[in-house]
């Protein structure tokens, strides 16, 4: 195979979830709805908890700190597939794929450590009630925030920096929908060992490990805890935040650890990517609907605001008819 060097890879080529011309009206469209959907869904849930007060609780906060972050991870790995469709254009510049990867990087670990700060969050909650609006008050909650989003930040930039770096590349097609760093870091023929040396101890120990055990642990407390509630109907409202959580997490590792594991096959059609679009385009969706829409307070706030909206609309309907 042909060898590139950094001189000249200027830009990548993105295949693209498949490269037949019959599929690519019919992926642009699936992508379009998923992408719609997951607009929608975390916009609403952000403007429910701006506007409506009973949800102006840390849990909320960072609930909505959540649905910004799942709409900036669908928005980097799909937009390409849009515009592509749109523009026709596969090639992408060097320095656009790093930032494409930092960004998507930087995402995915603001997510693992606002998922961390919410298991927090509910470790106070049901462990310590007492202590609840203590501890978790305005600016505690502010503060862990900036902090998850400026680490999520941080810890990309070791990566990046290895792998701007890269000088040798076998081909520049990445076989991908967007600049997935496990792709392009695949294509490179440079010598990698520092970056795996990163991969694990950064990447595999303190990104993963750390804020999963750390997320454990909060779980194991507060599922003790609830064991010990007299009251049936505590125990299961309890339960039954905490499981809507839980399974988010598991899901959200469980695509990770798949993705990182998974064969190279790199042909044709694969799973690989179909399973990929699920990650990024559709658990972005799952996270609000877990965690929102099966929730009471935020189906009453829902209801609230748009009792609320409905009457203003008649309200100002009314008036302007009358003027
Ligand atoms: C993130 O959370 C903080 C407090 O925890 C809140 O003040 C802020 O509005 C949230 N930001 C977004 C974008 O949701």
């Amino acid at each position: 195979m042909e060898k590139f060097n950094q001189t000249t890879v200027k830009y990548f080529i993105i295949t693209g979830i498949s490269e037949s011309p019959i599929l690519q009206a019919p992926i642009f469209l699936l992508v379009l709805l998923l992408y719609l959907v997951t607009l929608g869904g975390n916009m609403i849930i952000v403007l429910l908890i701006c506007l409506d007060h009973h949800l102006h609780t840390p849990m909320y906060y960072f609930l909505c700190n959540l649905s910004v972050l799942d709409f900036c991870c669908s928005t980097v790995t799909l937009h390409r597939i849009l515009s592509t469709f749109v523009t026709g254009e596969r090639a992408i510049s060097y320095l656009t794929c790093i930032a494409h990867m930092y960004f998507f990087g930087s995402f995915i670990c603001d997510e693992l450590l606002f998922l961390t700060a919410m298991s927090y969050d509910r470790y106070v909650a049901i462990c310590n009630p007492l202590r609840y609006t203590q501890v978790m008050n305005g600016g505690v909650c502010l503060l862990l925030s900036i902090v998850c989003w400026i680490l999520g930040f941080l810890e990309m930039i070791p990566f990046i920096v290895l792998i701007s770096r890269f000088t040798c590349y076998k081909s520049n097609i990445i076989n991908h929908f967007f600049c997935d760093t496990v792709e392009v870091f695949k294509l490179s023929c440079s010598d990698t060992s520092i970056f795996n040396i990163v991969l694990v101890t950064e990447g595999l120990i303190l990104l993963c490990l750390l804020p999963f055990l750390l997320k454990c642990i909060s779980y194991v407390f507060i599922i003790s805890t609830i064991m010990k509630i007299r009251s049936n109907f505590g125990r299961r409202k309890a339960f039954y935040t905490c499981s809507s959580h839980i399974t988010v997490v598991i899901l959200l590792y469980a695509t990770l650890c798949y993705q990182y594991q998974r064969p190279s096959t790199t042909d044709g059609l694969d799973y690989n990517k179909l399973f990929s679009l699920f990650n990024t385009a559709a658990l972005p969706i799952l996270n609000p609907m877990i965690y929102s829409f099966k929730n009471k307070d935020v189906k009453s706030a829902f209801r609230r605001q748009c009792k609320y909206l409905i009457t203003h609309a008649a309200c100002n309907w009314h008036l302007s008819f009358k003027v």
